[in-house]
């Protein structure tokens, strides 16, 4: 029979990608998805008729629906990926976003210790936990610094899936997952916005690119190669932690040029920073050791920082010209 996959934050880029892998392996994907005044699933609108996905409404906010998914579905495996993701928000809404990441893992954790506790669980840990630490490369035993209201709320998360593993003998691992892009990325993070504005440029549809830190650096990867390692953790015997990453690291200036240059375009006569998109305390540089993950999951990421910008530059620019049509 084949096995059921619970997912929270389906609608999200890491959702859609994961929910794209587990029905390729067979499995019965149950997708959790808030509602919302207008429609947000064109992320998995490519897999929205296959007879193996079922889509449920609910919230992280909402005990008893979490309580009641549970219960209904009886998951093999549960993939907590919904969250208030950006980092630069949670300093503006820092109540709503541990709420989410810190009560929604917690209510998530609870329902599944009582109800399906053989089952297997993936919580969404993230290197922003390593925060303002110098120490370099960031691997699973280097210090937690978070510099932000998202980054504290997530180390809690990260310990409560620490804390229920040991007390309660669960099978719940954390992937440290460092930066991870894809044509799918949310359009605030920065490296969708730069390839979406270089193609708006390059159409005639925009002239100026504001941004904010060019010297902050990111290990950078590709999402569909990330979701692979978070299925990889749960199908080890034992539960654990890992740092998912390239093992690369580069500046949001390097990103920039890399596009601007494929695009055939000018960062001078285009791109301005913005004081108003500096972030009260910035995380300067995050740069993943991988070697646990190649040792014990065999992963390895496979799409590399150059191939990552010009995919995401001609995803967007063939976007922008159906849009250029559309209003011709
Ligand atoms: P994303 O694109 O922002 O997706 C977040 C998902 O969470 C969306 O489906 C969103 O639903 C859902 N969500 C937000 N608030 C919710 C609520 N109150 N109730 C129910 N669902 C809610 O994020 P992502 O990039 O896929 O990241 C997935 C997870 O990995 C997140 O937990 C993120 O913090 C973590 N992470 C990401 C990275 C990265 O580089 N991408 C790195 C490390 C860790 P809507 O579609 O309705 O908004
Ligand atoms: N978003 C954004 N917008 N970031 C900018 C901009 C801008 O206009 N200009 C410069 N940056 C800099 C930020 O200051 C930060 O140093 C870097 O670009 C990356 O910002 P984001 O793309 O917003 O990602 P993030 O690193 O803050 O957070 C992402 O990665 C985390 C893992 O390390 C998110 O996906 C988090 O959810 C994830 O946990």
């Amino acid at each position: 029979m084949s096995k059921t996959a619970l997912i929270t934050g389906i609608t999200g880029q890491d959702g859609s990608y994961l929910a794209d892998f587990l029905l390729r392996k067979g499995y019965r994907v149950v997708g959790l998805k808030r509602r919302t005044s207008s429609i947000c699933t064109d992320r998995i609108n490519n897999i929205y008729d296959n007879e193996n996905l079922i889509l449920k409404y609910y919230d992280l906010d909402d005990a008893s629906s979490t309580w009641n998914i549970m219960l209904e579905t009886q998951p093999d495996e549960i993939y907590n990926l919904a969250a208030q993701s950006h980092v630069r928000v949670s300093f503006d809404i820092p109540e709503y976003t541990l709420q989410t990441i810190v009560m929604g893992t917690m209510r998530l954790l609870n329902a599944y210790k009582t109800l399906v506790p053989d089952a297997r669980f993936y919580q969404a840990s993230s290197s922003e936990m390593f925060g303002d630490n110098p120490q370099v490369p960031q691997d699973e035993s280097t210090a937690l610094s978070p510099a932000s209201p998202y980054a504290c709320a997530k180390v809690c998360a990260h310990n409560l899936i620490r804390n229920y593993r040991v007390a309660y003998g669960l099978h719940a691992s954390s992937g440290i997952l460092f930066n991870h892009e894809s044509p799918r990325r949310g359009e605030t993070f920065v490296t969708r916005k730069i390839t979406q504005a270089a193609a708006r440029i390059k159409l005639g549809l925009q002239d100026k690119l504001y941004l904010g830190n060019l010297d902050a650096q990111r290990d950078w990867g590709f999402a569909g190669d990330y979701v692979e390692a978070m299925w990889l953790m749960l199908q080890q015997d034992k539960a654990d932690d890992y740092i998912i990453a390239t093992g690369e690291t580069h500046s949001v200036r390097e990103f920039l040029e890399e596009v601007f240059n494929h695009a055939g375009l000018s960062i001078d006569d285009h791109v301005e920073t913005d004081p108003r998109l500096f972030r009260p305390h910035e995380v300067p540089v995050l740069l993943g050791s991988p070697e646990k993950a190649k040792k014990v999951l065999k992963w390895e990421p496979k799409i590399k920082f150059q191939q990552l910008a010009h995919m995401m530059y001609e995803s967007d620019l063939e976007e922008q010209e159906k849009f250029k049509r559309s209003i011709q």
